[in-house]
Order: structure tokens, then sequence, then C-alpha cells
């Protein structure tokens, strides 16, 4: 788990493509949190990359998430080949001709992160009738095809606030991601602007500069730059950071913790080191991302009282019944 809000897709487009095995590992250890890769058909875009094969034989190489921008004619044409080499999301753009619900539903059924992505010159509102199947949506500040190419700082600030707008209705999840330009000079701007995910490419390719340094500082920019940009000075908090929202019998912690995910909200249920119960068994804790704990407790503060009265209750018929059972003795 890394501190801080901001996350980096690195973009393999600017590595030698004759060893991208390398180019991965080095991100990987450098810090990346995710590898982006473009996919381009030399059709919806002027350049050819690589494809589902290539992505496949990678995803050996990593464990980190594999990021697909599919900047393909008929992305819903090749789309199981990209599932099938195990990407974990797949974006592509809302500009093909191809039908875009059925391939979202598609990507979404597979347990992916589905995402559209749109070119400088599409306005934000083309992706209103899908905003409801979206995880992602990719603001591109270059025209798409090439790695290098200047930030597009008027795109930046017309779209990336507004994109997270249209992410709105989702309580947990929801990604704005920035491709396209993004360096130590533009990241400052991109977190001011609630950019999530911030893909860079040829930045981590500039000779004489150190891949795994070059990743802390623009973090670091991005952060700085939605502290006081759009948190009111406040420092973020680390996206992957999980609290504890309470602790109960084990089997009474599972329904909570149901009701909780059903809101969208993701929870990771484990063995507490606190009350132990009458049945020898400790109470479990259940987490949330830190980033959502306002809105859990707000929405589900009577649940957990009355969950704790019923755990008070269970104890004490229990011991009424039972007597208590001491915990085991192993360590
Ligand atoms: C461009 C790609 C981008 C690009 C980013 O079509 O979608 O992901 O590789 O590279 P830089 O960071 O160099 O702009
Ligand atoms: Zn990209």
């Amino acid at each position: 788990m890394s501190g801080g809000r901001a996350r980096i897709a690195a973009s393999i487009l600017d590595a030698d493509l004759s060893n991208l095995a390398y180019a991965v590992r080095r991100l990987h250890a450098a810090g990346a949190d995710r590898i982006h890769l473009d996919v381009m058909d030399a059709h919806f875009v002027p350049n050819l990359t690589f494809g589902a094969k290539t992505i496949k034989h990678l995803r050996k190489r990593t464990g980190l998430p594999l990021d697909a921008h599919l900047m393909i004619s008929e992305p819903g044409r090749a789309l199981d080949e990209y599932l099938d080499a195990g990407c974990d999301s797949i974006t592509f753009h809302v500009e093909v001709e191809e039908e875009i619900v059925p391939i979202l539903r598609r990507i979404r059924t597979a347990g992916r992160a589905a995402g559209l992505a749109l070119r400088p010159a599409t306005p934000l509102s083309a992706l209103r009738p899908y905003q409801e199947l979206l995880d992602i949506v990719t603001v591109m500040t270059v025209e798409p095809g090439f790695g290098g190419q200047t930030f597009m700082r008027d795109v930046a600030r017309e779209k990336l606030l507004a994109a997270r707008d249209l992410l709105s209705h989702k309580v947990y999840g929801g990604e704005v991601h920035v491709d396209g330009g993004v360096n130590r000079e533009t990241a400052e701007l991109v977190g001011a602007l609630g950019a999530d995910i911030l893909v860079v490419g040829s930045a981590l390719f500039t000779k004489g500069r150190d891949m795994g340094r070059e990743i802390r500082l623009i973090k670091a920019l991005a952060d700085e730059g939605f502290q006081y940009g759009l948190n009111n000075g406040v420092p973020p908090i680390p996206r992957d950071r999980m609290v504890t929202c309470t602790a109960l019998p084990k089997h009474i912690a599972h329904r909570f913790m149901s009701e909780i995910e059903a809101g969208g909200i993701p929870v990771v249920m484990l063995r507490g080191d606190g009350r132990i119960n009458p049945d020898g068994v400790r109470d479990y804790d259940l987490l949330v991302p830190a980033t959502v704990e306002a809105i859990v407790i707000e929405r589900h503060a009577e649940a957990r009282e009355a969950y704790q009265r019923e755990a008070a209750a269970w104890r004490e018929a229990f011991i009424r019944e039972r007597g208590v059972i001491a915990p085991p003795s192993h360590p």
C-alpha cells in the first residue's frame, strides 16, 4: 500500500518495444501502480503497436494491474482476446462506429473495469448515455497515437473536473484517467483537477532521469495540486487506506458486511485483536476504504448500533445457556 492519492499507470508506448518484459519489470520496481497498454491498429489512429497476444505474455511478467487503452476501430470484435489476455481494465474510444453498450457490458460481466476514452475534440457529453456503465473515464490530453506530445491544458481544464461529475453516481470506485503529456510540469494541474489515475509514458523513459524518482515526483506534485486545488489545503486521504468501522462476532459481522457491500462499498473482514466472545472466538473487524468512511458512518449509523445490541444480547444468551468457552491455547 503506498501513501497519497494519485496513482500512475505507466505507458510502455515509448519503451524499447523489443524488450517489453524488461520495461515492465523496471516500471514495477520503480513504483508504477499499473501498466498502461496502448493498443493501436493503424486505422483508428495512424500508428501500430501490439495486440492481445503481447499482453498475454506480459501478464506473466507482472502482478501490476494491466490497463488496456484500445485505440482500435473495432474493440467489440477483438474484446474476448483482451479479456483472455488478462487485462484488468479495458478502455476504448467513444468515437468508434461499433455499439458501445454491449462492449461495456461484456467487459463488466467479465469482472473487469470498463472505460471510455475521449479524443481532445470530443465533448464529454458524448459519454453521458453510458455513464451508468462506466468505471473509468479517460480524458485524452493529446491526440491519440503517439507518446511524447505536448499536454493540452485547455482540454484538461474543460473536461477533468466535469468527468468526476459524470462518475458521481458511484459511491465508491469510478476513476478519472488523464492520458497524454502528463509529466513533472503538468502533474500539479491534473491533481488540482481531480485526476485519479495519471497515465505517464515518455516522462518515465527520459534519458538521464531516474524512473522511480520521476514517479514519486509526479505523484507528489499531483497530490499537492489536489490538496490545494480541491481539498482546501487538507492532505488527500491515501487511496488504499482501510479503516475499521466496527467489530462484531463473526456470524453477525458477515450480515453487516453484506449490507454495506450492497451499497457499492467494498468491505474487508478480518479477525480482530479485540474482544474474545464467550464462544472463545474473537470479534471480527469490518474495514472500509478510508475515502468513504464518512459515507459508511452516515449511511449505516443505526444499523451499526442495532448490530452491536444484537451482539450484546447474543453474548448474554450464550453465557446463560453454555457458559464461557476458553479460547484455543495456540498462539
Ligand atoms: C497516446 C497514448 C498515451 C501515451 C502517453 O495515444 O494513449 O497513453 O502513450 O505517453 P506520454 O506520457 O508520453 O504522452
Ligand atoms: Zn493511452
